[in-house]
């Protein structure tokens, strides 16, 4: 059946792959590739219109809403048409047999009307409510909590440069809610009202669709392997995943700010079931024992990719450098010992994490991570992405952070066994990544490419002007 979509005007790259992840969650494996899309006509892809079909019955359809954070509300469309003639026309040709079961004298009901990228007046409201007399309502109205929510949604051309997409005709759809978005969730789950946060926590709205894309539910196995003060296994608990992390820091993870402010307070602020467990660990140095594989259902993280916080990994410079030998921490500072690190570029990091993920992650399982990415000049940004044999990338989602840089939401699917094969040639690039530890510090600086001052065309005016930027830039919010 196809439906009307009404997105959140927000995280545009974000708004599909969230519906075919929860379609896949809750239909299925592979029913998130059965899901289609179409624009309605005249409107611009980033419009928060979007007709899509979904596999099974309304049920299905509502979960997936219901679940989602970036569905404002999916409709049966009963009509739409750019005036409230053609509305009305479209309307009355809509088959009965799937109006009537939704006006029934027992049935209640309430009748919203909504506009995008422009404001009416209450009167007007009142008036679109009564232009609707062609609809046989019987039910009984409940401003409170009705049975059927009826929408009426009216877009309009409003104009250019206003940072909104641009909408080439009015377009007023009449349907009925399926499901919406739970946003109550996110007061609750802000930040500024988290026990224990750290300079990269994650904001909480992006937790729940990374936990979204990462199919967290009961019964599945969450693991992120940069787990600072827990953010996204919060999310991911929420949703009723078991969790477990792992950081390299052990005031993280042991201590966080006190036996009250910590990652395990984290989860009992919000009476979430604790982390399995919570490791000091190094993704570059993993801890798991010969031969363990395959034991999470989902890899969920964001990298430390050197912009705000440089990645570290176990060792020490001199260490790397062969000028010192591996030494043994002396039995009485072991309690309080903090082991030397050397910094950690972001090539080695996502090689690592992608091994990791190849090695550990069962069949079908999901990695999804962070990885930025420089932009242009124009706004361009280069899309080449990591691969790995044993992984098909089923979505990326930019999410644009500043003129200079943006960070995407790589979404992939375990696909192949991990074969000694893969494992050998991951122990060999390991290899290169040692030997040639500097080569690769130099090539993953990303902080310097972010934070150099810009560069100046021949008119003397930075190449990155804001004001030569078109309002509209689609991807940034
Ligand atoms: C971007 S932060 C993640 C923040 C986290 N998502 C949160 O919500 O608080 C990256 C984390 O990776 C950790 N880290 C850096 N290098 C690491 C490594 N080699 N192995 C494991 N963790 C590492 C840092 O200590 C930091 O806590």
């Amino acid at each position: 059946m196809w439906y009307l979509c009404a997105f959140y005007h927000r995280l545009l790259d974000y708004r599909r792959p969230e519906v075919e992840s929860l379609t896949e969650l809750f239909g299925g494996p592979g029913a998130g590739d059965t899901v289609e899309w179409r624009m309605p006509e005249n409107h611009h892809e980033d419009s928060p219109f979007h007709l899509v079909r979904l596999p099974g019955d309304e049920r299905l359809a509502a979960q997936v809403a219901n679940r989602s954070l970036l569905v404002k509300g999916l409709y049966e469309l009963w009509g739409q048409g750019t005036t409230y003639e053609e509305l009305e026309k479209s309307v009355r040709e809509y088959p009965d047999e799937r109006k009537l079961p939704y006006l029934t004298p027992e049935s209640t009901f309430k009748i919203f009307v909504e506009t995008f990228g422009k404001a009416i007046s209450s009167q007007e409201q009142n008036e679109i409510m009564n232009s609707l007399t062609y609809i046989p309502f019987m039910g009984r109205v409940n401003l409170k909590n009705p049975e059927n929510k009826f929408f009426v949604i009216e877009t309009d051309d409003y104009g250019s440069n206003n940072g909104l997409p641009p909408v080439m005709k009015r377009t007023i759809f009449f349907g009925r809610e399926v499901g919406a978005a739970d946003r109550h969730l996110l007061p609750i789950y802000q930040l500024k009202s988290r026990k224990y946060l750290g300079p990269t926590a994650m904001d909480a709205e992006m937790a729940f669709l990374m936990a979204n894309q990462g199919l967290a539910r009961p019964g599945k196995l969450v693991y992120d392997p940069f787990v600072g003060t827990g953010s996204i296994l919060v999310a991911a608990a929420h949703f009723g995943a078991m969790t477990m992390g792992a950081d390299i820091d052990i005031r993280v993870v042991r201590d966080g700010r006190g036996p009250d402010c910590n990652v395990w307070s984290n989860f009992e602020q919000y009476k979430l079931p604790a982390p399995l467990s919570l490791l000091r660990a190094d993704n570059n140095l993993p801890p798991w024992r010969p031969g363990l594989k395959e034991i999470f259902d989902a890899i969920i993280c964001d990298p430390p990719y050197g912009v705000r916080a440089g990645g570290r990994k176990s060792g020490g410079r001199k260490l790397l450098k062969g000028v010192k030998g591996p030494y043994t921490v002396p039995e009485e500072k072991r309690d309080n010992h903090i082991p030397s690190t050397a910094a950690y570029s972001l090539a080695e990091c996502v090689h690592d994490l992608l091994h990791l993920a190849a090695r550990m992650l069962v069949m079908g399982g999901r990695l999804v991570f962070f990885y930025p990415i420089l932009r242009g000049e124009d706004g361009s940004s280069n899309t080449q992405f990591p691969e790995h044999p044993c992984f098909k990338l089923i979505c990326s989602c930019e999410q644009i952070l500043s003129l200079r840089y943006s960070r995407v939401l790589l979404t992939m699917v375990k696909v192949a066994p991990y074969t000694e094969e893969i494992k050998k040639m991951a122990e060999e690039q390991h290899r290169d990544f040692r030997e040639n530890h500097q080569k690769w510090l130099d090539e993953g600086n990303l902080h310097s490419a972010v934070f150099s001052p810009a560069e100046s065309a021949a008119d003397g005016k930075s190449k990155f002007d804001r004001d030569s930027k078109p309002k509209y830039r689609g991807k940034y919010v």
